[in-house]
């Protein structure tokens, strides 16, 4: 068995409805030692598990999700755009996935939505949250806002970051250890194996995404990567398990 944190992206969401506790749950029973989740916020401060900065695509609502209140979050229905079989699904909070994973050994990232919309003090929200719950040390942030980034290892130095990017950063292994990061979260197709190398190194790991080609998946797996970030989260503990 190999040792590489296996997460499913949104959940399970090849089989469930995206970022719902049914896609989580079905993640951690298909073999996923690793949850990926995006966090939103709404006008209320509510910190809510969905993609996109709309409920347009996902869900029986319309409009933004910074617009909404909370209690308007929480009437939609978020499983039936995937199928009848889960309607009556709901929009998580963060707190609900919290709850899950608290007692379990489980890796959560948590990525934090706000490269359109800066949701002005969500980071530390999230961190009072993931503290409250103790969870402060199986807990990696993510974001493409690499502000963010920064500005959640200044508050909370104890909770590991990864650097979210799509393609031609330049030595990410320097640019993460300059914001103080932990691990690398690259668009696959821009890892070779060795930056993988040169990244350990430098004591920085690499979780690239979203990665569903069990070939893909074997060849970061050779290449050395700390963990894998897919939909199919019971094709990649298959591999794991060789
Ligand atoms: O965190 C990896 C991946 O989720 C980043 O892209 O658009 O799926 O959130 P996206
Ligand atoms: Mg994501």
């Amino acid at each position: 068995m190999k040792n590489i944190i296996n997460f499913a992206h949104r959940g399970a969401s090849a089989v469930c409805p995206e970022n719902t506790m049914a896609a989580f749950r079905k993640g951690l029973e298909l073999g996923a030692t690793g949850i990926e989740t995006d966090v939103q916020m709404t006008k209320d401060g509510g910190l809510v598990l969905i993609h996109d900065e709309t409920l347009n695509r996902t869900t029986s609502g319309s409009g933004y999700v910074k617009d909404k209140t909370l209690a308007e979050i929480l009437e939609v229905d978020a499983g039936s755009w995937f199928s009848p079989e889960f309607k009556g699904e709901k929009l998580p909070l963060l707190e609900d996935l919290l709850d899950l994973l608290q007692g379990r050994d489980t890796v959560l990232n948590i990525e934090f939505k706000n490269g359109t919309f800066f949701y002005p003090g969500m980071e530390e929200k999230v961190i009072a949250a993931v503290r409250e719950f103790k969870m402060s040390d199986r807990v990696i942030f993510s974001s493409f806002n690499h502000y963010s980034l920064a500005h959640s290892k200044t508050i909370a130095p104890e909770i590991k970051t990864g650097i979210l990017y799509g393609e031609g950063l330049y030595r990410p292994w320097d640019y993460a250890a300059s914001l103080g990061a932990n691990a690398l979260h690259a668009y696959h197709q821009a890892v070779l194996p060795e930056f993988v190398e040169e990244a350990a190194k430098h004591g920085i790991a690499y979780h690239p995404w979203t990665v569903n080609d069990p070939e893909r998946m074997k060849a970061l797996i050779e290449a050395g990567v700390s963990g894998i970030i897919t939909d199919h989260p019971d094709v990649l503990a298959g591999l794991l398990a060789k």
